[in-house]
């Protein structure tokens, strides 16, 4: 899914750090899990992941991307679903879903993409132009609606298990997310159809990871599950760089994870946004006081031998203030530093012509080891 702050491109980077410093592999909490890449890759090498986040997309892409270890078989679901068996009319598609493992996979995304009749539900009812808002078009925010109406039914039937119904929901806000008209967040719509928004929604799953038993997911505030989960060789925290509440952000894949089947979101404003009485989906660390002491309060809770700090040059706390909290929670007193530079290129609006601007950018890795 794009998502700010997502670190696949620098996977290459967190990794070769964690070896340079001669760590594990044992067990690490990824405190901010996002998209949970990092968990992910941590979990091929070796590696057993708690990892945490407070929203409820990232939960699910935790649960599908750290925790499954497999991909489900799918035969509970052969056998009760009466939709589903009509679809088995066509060899084709029952040999697919006869074969164990990624075949099926396959068969039920391509099920829930093409066969599956679109239905007008609630993402149909406000993120669509029936709803006012031209985040999906019609027919996608149907096929969105129908998709995630049915997950919902298999999985409270027991016709899917925990892995196959997370497994399929994130591809669903992974498909979702590629259809989308936004320019990448959900903050505004394009007021006109963007080529990606016309296409239909097609799941194509990912593969679950197979690792070490017993990672887990966390749908909580990091600084919470850090005193939860006991001793762990490496706590990676990526978090929030910026005043930008993700909440604002990706409130659409938050509703196609929560559902709408039990709680009924409230929606309002012009983009959409979900109300949020609770707070629990506000983050502190997006002001420079807030992350300062969120990440004085997660050293002080976590049981981790050893901490990774993403941080981004233009983030809002400053790095001597970085430095300092670090270095009072290291065991010798001092932080160390991993620099990966890189470009990003901007639209330059003032000139006639286009041209870009290139922006040298740093992102910053800090390590220390605690007490
Ligand atoms: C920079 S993103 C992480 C990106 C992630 N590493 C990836 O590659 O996708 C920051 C994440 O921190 C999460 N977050 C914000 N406050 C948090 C808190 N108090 N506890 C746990 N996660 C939090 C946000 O929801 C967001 O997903």
């Amino acid at each position: 899914m794009r998502y700010i702050g997502n670190k696949t491109r620098l996977l290459p980077f967190i990794l070769e750090a964690v070896t340079s410093l001669g760590l594990g592999p044992g067990a690490a909490h990824d405190a901010c899990a996002g998209t949970a890449v990092v968990g992910r890759e941590l979990k091929a090498s070796g590696w057993r992941v708690a990892s945490s986040d407070i929203m409820s997309y990232s939960y699910v892409f935790q649960r599908a991307y750290v925790v499954a270890q497999r991909v489900p078989s799918f035969a509970e679901l052969r056998a009760g679903d009466p939709e589903l068996r009509r679809a088995m009319r066509s060899q084709r598609f029952r040999a697919a879903l006869s074969r164990r493992g990624p075949g099926a996979l396959s068969a039920v995304c391509e099920y829930l993409s093409r066969w599956l009749e679109p239905e007008r539900g609630f993402i149909a009812a406000h993120y669509a132009p029936a709803g006012g808002r031209m985040y999906f078009t019609d027919e996608n925010a149907m096929r969105i609606d129908a998709i995630r109406t049915r997950l919902h039914g298999w999985h409270s039937e027991g016709l899917i298990g925990d892995d196959g119904f997370y497994i399929l929901l994130a591809a669903l806000l992974e498909a979702a997310d590629r259809v989308a008209n936004t320019a990448g967040v959900y903050a505004a719509f394009i007021k006109s159809w963007q080529p990606n928004a016309k296409r239909a929604v097609d799941l194509v799953p990912r593969h679950p990871v197979r690792g070490a038993r017993g990672s887990t997911a966390h749908l909580a505030d990091a600084e919470k599950v850090a005193s939860q989960i006991g001793p762990v060789e490496l706590l990676y925290i990526d978090p929030p760089y910026n005043s930008r509440q993700y909440a604002g952000y990706y409130h659409i894949p938050e509703v196609i994870a929560r559902g709408w089947f039990s709680d009924v979101p409230v929606v309002r404003g012009k983009t959409g946004l979900i109300r949020d009485s609770a707070g629990t989906t506000r983050s502190a660390w997006c002001s420079s006081k807030g992350a300062e002491r969120s990440l004085r309060d997660l050293l002080a809770a976590t049981e981790a031998r050893h901490v990774l700090v993403s941080y981004n040059s233009e983030g809002v706390l400053n790095e001597i203030a970085l430095r300092r909290v670090l270095d009072d929670a290291a065991i010798d007193g001092r932080s160390c530093r991993f620099v990966r530079e890189y470009r990003r290129y901007r639209a330059d609006r003032n000139h006639a012509k286009r041209r870009y601007r290139a922006d040298a950018l740093r992102e910053l890795l800090y390590h220390a080891q605690l007490r």
